[in-house]
């Protein structure tokens, strides 16, 4: 039966608004007949409260700690998937068939070239440059080369396009390492897998044949399965709002990594291994930051802890966090940061300030430090993110472009400045 909530304003009106329901018994009040009928609008900053559409490709339980995608629970797809079967099962719905998925990764082969032209971008950066700077602007230079990006053909092109990211980013991350070490760039091989072929890209030289570490391509993958979509976070709204004015799909997400460089967002995972870091140069005494996080003055939070959404535990923290001691373990690895990372949760979790604000190390806080046991410098982390959420921008812009009811995203506001004023010239002020 329709369930409905009744909303009774202060100037005597009253409306009855629908109550939508979820697949997992979630609750939402429809109001977009509110302001229309009402002339009210509602206000929510920072949208806590504000569901922005409907969606069918990820769970997430933040009271609960479950995050499942397209219904798999994640732990589920780390145990027995890799990156590429998890691309195609949050872009396709479903888990794709040998067939599928063997026509899917060779795509993904057929489409990891750039064109030539785009390396001689890569010269014109400055050496200082950030590689999120860089990757963002390469991703947005793709529209320039693909001109069937256009909305209107985009749709149909969508397999297309999908594949060229997501095949593309990885050569684009892996050349702006090249540049910044100025060594040259390593040409995809099909002979090795999707990660293979980045951490190929990323530290092989001409010289020599390179090595695959299979500990080191398993961690990637996990990092990246762990990373590939999280449904309405900042990064993905930011693609969907950008999508939403019909710009393409490149542009949209290269809106989306910007979103995500921020330090609130992905750019947390160079924050933490710096914080991490600072710690150990001051004499890792870890409650000295606990304190400065807890006084509102400082402006300085625990980077890694903390989580819109999350309020009882981050179930990738935990995955991540198993996996780090595995990780450094086969690698052979002892990374002093661990022990640090893992006092700073203790001492946080006892504490009655943490506890209270239910902050518990999110996904960033512990795969910083797997990234940097295989070799992955530190500025580089928040391109790594971008590469494992990239299938999670494309297959929540092609839900939202395959919906027939989807409007571009215009938010209202309730304006606060000053009443009509007049203009006075400028010898009279
Ligand atoms: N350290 C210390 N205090 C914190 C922290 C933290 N990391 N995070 C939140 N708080 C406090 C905050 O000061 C506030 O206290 P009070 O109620 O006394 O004013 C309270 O907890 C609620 O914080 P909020 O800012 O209202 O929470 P939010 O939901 O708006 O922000 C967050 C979520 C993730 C931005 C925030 O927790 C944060 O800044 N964390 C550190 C950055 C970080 O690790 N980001 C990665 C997020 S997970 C991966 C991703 O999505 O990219």
């Amino acid at each position: 039966m329709a369930e409905n909530a009744e909303l009774n304003l202060p100037d005597g009106q009253t409306i009855v608004l629908p109550v939508i329901t979820g697949t997992e018994n979630e609750k939402a009040i429809d109001i977009s007949r509110l302001r229309a009928e009402t002339g009210h609008i509602t206000l929510d900053p920072g949208y806590g409260n504000t569901g922005s559409c409907a969606s069918a490709i990820t769970f997430l339980d933040g009271e609960n700690g479950i995050l499942r995608y397209r219904g798999i629970p994640i732990e589920q797809l780390c145990a027995g998937s890799s990156f590429v079967e998890v691309a195609y099962l949050v872009i396709y719905g479903k888990l794709p068939t040998q067939t599928e998925l063997d026509k899917f990764s060779a795509d993904l082969n057929k489409h990891a070239l750039i064109h030539e032209d785009m390396k001689t971008f890569f010269s014109s950066f400055s050496t200082q440059a950030h590689p999120m700077a860089i990757l963002s602007a390469m991703v947005a230079s793709l529209s320039a080369y693909y001109t069937e990006a256009s909305v209107e053909q985009e749709a149909e092109n969508l397999d297309l396009n999908a594949v060229r990211l997501i095949s593309k980013i990885r050569t684009l991350a892996a050349f702006s390492y090249k540049k910044s070490m100025g060594q040259p760039f390593i040409y995809p091989n099909d002979a090795f897998s999707y990660c293979g072929n980045f951490l190929r890209m990323m530290f092989g030289v001409p010289a020599e044949e390179y090595e695959l570490n299979q500990d080191i391509v398993d961690a990637l993958n996990l990092l990246l399965i762990l990373h590939a979509e999280h449904e309405q976070n900042c990064s993905t709204a930011t693609v969907r709002t950008v999508g939403s004015s019909h710009a393409n799909i490149y542009a949209s997400v290269a809106a989306g990594i910007l979103a995500l460089w921020g330090p609130l967002h992905g750019g947390a995972n160079q924050q933490v291994i710096e914080m991490l870091e600072l710690i150990r140069a001051e004499g890792g005494d870890v409650d000295k930051f606990i304190a400065k996080a807890k006084d509102p003055n400082s402006g300085f939070r625990l980077m890694g802890f903390g989580h819109r959404v999350y309020k009882n535990f981050d179930p990738r923290a935990t995955v991540i966090k198993a996996a780090c001691d595995r990780v450094l373990e086969t690698l052979g690895i002892d990374d002093p940061v661990l022990e640090i990372a893992k006092k700073m949760e203790e001492h946080a979790l006892s504490d009655e300030y943490f506890v209270k604000r239910k902050l518990y190390p999110n996904v960033d806080f512990y795969s910083g430090i797997i990234y940097r046991a295989i070799g992955i410098p530190v500025n580089m982390f928040t391109v790594m993110f971008a590469v494992g959420r990239l299938p999670g921008w494309i297959a929540q812009w092609k839900e939202m472009m395959d919906d027939p009811t989807h409007r571009i995203t215009r938010p209202r506001q309730v304006y606060t400045g000053d009443n009509a004023t007049d203009f006075v010239p400028i010898a009279e002020r």
